[in-house]
């Protein structure tokens, strides 16, 4: 018998190195299926002849006039308020599955089978989901639990190793903030982690998952601790405009340019600082931030349409596996 790793938080239950086609024992047959055409690409054939609505790969997909499209698809499929969606693919899909099933005759049941390691780590866990509005991301979404998780590392074989860097940044950062022990065994284990090593995949996968559960259980709508998961993306999400940057490619960056500024208070000490550089540069992610504009990184941060004061919610390191809220005023 091979017992598995479940998590829980908020009551989803997230099933970690479970199988793909263990899903068919968790869904009924009023299930549809939404995914992307990369993952119909390499996966299709997993998904049997379950009714699938197929979007283009891609985050502008996150918009609400695709949404209606979509609407109207899930339609064509009979779908009403006795459908469940399962979103199988990037964080794209799980975001956009679980906005859909939120506002889908004011709301139906859905879950995740996350494809990449961004989405096993970050994107689906943690209930928040939404579409983008023209430059301004996740602008409109809601707070909603999907039913289960079902995270199966055979997906990461097909990924690029960029996407895999990708969610490498976000490991790291729970690391980070979080826990020095998880930092010492991602370092310790990087070269199988690169390699895929089905085994690592499953503690990294599951190390971060149960740092996001703790987390996002005691906070679930981040009045206070959940922003700890922030760290790197004040800046990052600048970056990621601004340079066009992937995501964690970004994110690494910006944590780069937090340490930066925890250095510069001397809060963290120069070892840890070069530590976290070493590491993030060694998983293939950029670090170098002396080429970017701070001028108009600032500006943007600035004026980042969710934010309604004059100082700015940083996360900053005290040490590698402890993060503080600083609230700071940017000066130019
Ligand atoms: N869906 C990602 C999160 O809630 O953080």
């Amino acid at each position: 018998l091979n017992i598995l790793p479940t998590i829980t938080y908020d009551q989803t239950p997230v099933h970690v190195g479970l199988a793909f086609d263990s899903v068919w024992n968790l869904v009924d047959e009023r299930t549809i299926i939404i995914t992307d055409s990369n993952v119909m690409a390499y996966w299709g054939h997993l998904l049997a002849d379950r009714p699938t609505l197929v979007v283009p790969s891609g985050e502008d997909q996150k918009s609400l006039s695709n949404l209606e499209d979509m609407v109207f698809r899930l339609l064509a499929f009979g779908a009403d308020r006795g459908s469940f969606l399962l979103g199988v693919g990037g964080g794209v899909i799980c975001d956009l599955t679980g906005f859909l099933a939120s506002v889908f005759m004011r709301g139906i049941p859905f879950a995740f089978v996350p494809t990449t390691l961004l989405a096993q780590v970050d994107a689906s866990i943690g209930g928040k989901n939404g579409v983008n509005c023209g430059p301004f991301k996740n602008m409109v979404g809601t707070f909603n639990q999907p039913q289960f998780v079902l995270t199966d590392p055979q997906f990461l074989s097909t990924l690029p190793d960029m996407e895999f860097a990708n969610g490498l940044a976000e490991c790291i950062k729970h690391a980070c903030i979080c826990s020095a022990a998880y930092f010492d065994w991602i370092e310790t284990n990087l070269e199988g982690i690169l390699q895929r090593d089905r085994a690592l995949l499953e503690v990294l996968i599951l190390e971060s998952v149960r740092i996001k559960c703790d987390i996002v259980s005691r906070d679930p709508l981040e009045k206070g601790e959940r922003k700890l998961l922030n760290f790197g993306h004040t800046y990052g999400h600048a970056i990621e405009k601004l340079n066009g940057l992937a995501h964690g490619q970004a994110v690494s960056l910006g944590m780069v340019m937090a340490n930066e500024l925890a250095l510069k208070r001397k809060m963290l000490d120069p070892s840890a600082e070069q530590r976290v550089i070493r590491l993030l540069d060694k998983a293939g992610l950029p670090t170098d931030t002396g080429l970017l504009d701070r001028e108009r990184l600032l500006a943007l941060v600035r004026n980042d349409k969710k934010k309604r004061e004059d100082q700015i919610a940083f996360i900053l390191l005290n040490s590698i596996g402890q993060a503080v809220i600083e609230k700071i005023v940017l000066h130019d």
